[in-house]
């Protein structure tokens, strides 16, 4: 009986022991582990610092929003989310955000993450990555565009090399065929749908008149462009060249609202980019686009899926990134950065 007694009492202690070990791990994520509450403990007011910050520069300038949800999609496409994007070219290195691509991407995005980041140094100095800073900013303009709301991993380390060389053949152009983006997008991990889902950040945001000037300029007849949008885009075009800071919305109908507009436009001949039209006529995009035009439900919950995931793409954890205390700068200058 004695015996017995004594055994139970070390299976207790055993599962006891067990259900600790558990709790703890989940309590704080081990080196290495992204987690939603990877701050918990070394920077717990973070995400109101985030969302601060990102709702003063929003109200302020509208355009952010867009700006910063392009700015994450590229960072991480190029070579993952790492905040490589961030770094500025010196004498010695052409860094990414200098690629022709990325020349365009608004300096009001990269501004927001760099006044976080300040604000975050005072809060909790040395601890909060630029990546994640990123990732945080994106969700939150989304939510104040309109759009989902999702959980983002925190734990991403901060890249330690940034050139533009890298996002060469990375980044999607709207001169690409669909079947050029589906293997574009299949080599970074995402099936044809989660691209038209995650394509439809383009219901924000500006295009400059170059990148569809060949559509609007043509003189042959195009059913998938509607003739009285045709004719305001030839106007607000006409002299793009000298003019290169012209840009239209790229969702005509709700350019400032995150919602489904931008599918339901492209079958009305309202789509702005070639690659946007050529999701609405591919067999392998098509039905995603109308199932999105018809229903923004599963867009959204498709679109929030495919964000969590871009958002992991090629992380760096460990050793192979450091948190830095500027975004604009490796913690280490050398001549290889
Ligand atoms: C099918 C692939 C895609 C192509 C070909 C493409 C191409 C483009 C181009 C040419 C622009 C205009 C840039 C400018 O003139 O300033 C643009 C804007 C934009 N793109 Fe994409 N894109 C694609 C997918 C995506 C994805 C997956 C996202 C995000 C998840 C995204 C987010 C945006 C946003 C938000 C803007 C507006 C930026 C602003 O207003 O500053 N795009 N895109």
């Amino acid at each position: 009986m004695h015996r017995r007694r004594h055994l139970l009492f070390l299976l207790l202690d055993i599962l006891y022991l067990a259900v600790a070990v558990r709790i703890d791990a989940t309590a704080t994520p081990a080196e290495g582990e992204l987690s939603v509450d990877y701050y918990k403990k070394s920077c717990p007011n973070l995400q109101n610092v985030v969302q601060q910050t990102v709702t003063d520069k929003q109200i302020k300038t509208s355009s952010t929003g867009a700006g910063v949800l392009r700015l994450i999609f590229h960072d991480c496409f190029a070579t993952g989310c790492d905040a490589s994007i961030l770094i500025s070219s010196n004498s010695f290195n052409k860094a990414e955000r200098d690629a022709d691509i990325n020349l365009s991407l608004p300096g009001d995005a990269f501004d927001v993450v760099v006044r976080a980041k300040m604000a975050l140094e005072t809060e909790c100095p040395g601890i909060v990555s630029c990546a994640d800073i990123l990732a945080l900013a994106a969700r939150d303009l989304i939510i104040m565009l309109g759009g989902p709301y999702f959980n983002v991993q925190l734990g991403r380390k901060d890249s330690l090399s940034s050139h533009a060389s890298d996002v060469v053949g990375k980044i999607p152009m709207p001169t690409m065929s669909i079947e050029e983006l589906i293997t574009l997008f299949k080599n970074k991990g995402f099936t044809a749908q989660e691209m038209v889902a995650l394509t439809g950040a383009h219901t924000v945001g500006f295009s400059h008149c170059k990148e569809f000037a060949d559509r609007v300029f043509s003189n042959e007849s195009d059913p998938s462009l509607n003739p009285r949008m045709k004719l305001g885009l030839r106007k607000a075009c006409h002299d793009y060249k000298n003019r290169t800071t012209v840009a239209a919305f790229n969702d005509i109908m709700t350019p400032n609202k995150f919602d489904n507009l931008y599918y339901q436009n492209l079958p009305r001949g309202l789509g702005l980019l070639s690659s946007d039209v050529a999701l609405l006529t591919h067999p392998q995009t098509r039905p995603f686009v109308l199932l999105y035009a018809a229903n923004q439900t599963a867009f959204f919950r498709d679109f929030v899926l495919a964000m969590e995931k871009l958002s992991l793409v090629d992380v760096k954890k460990g050793n192979r990134g450091e948190v830095r205390r500027r975004c604009d700068e490796f913690n280490e200058l050398n001549t290889s950065n």
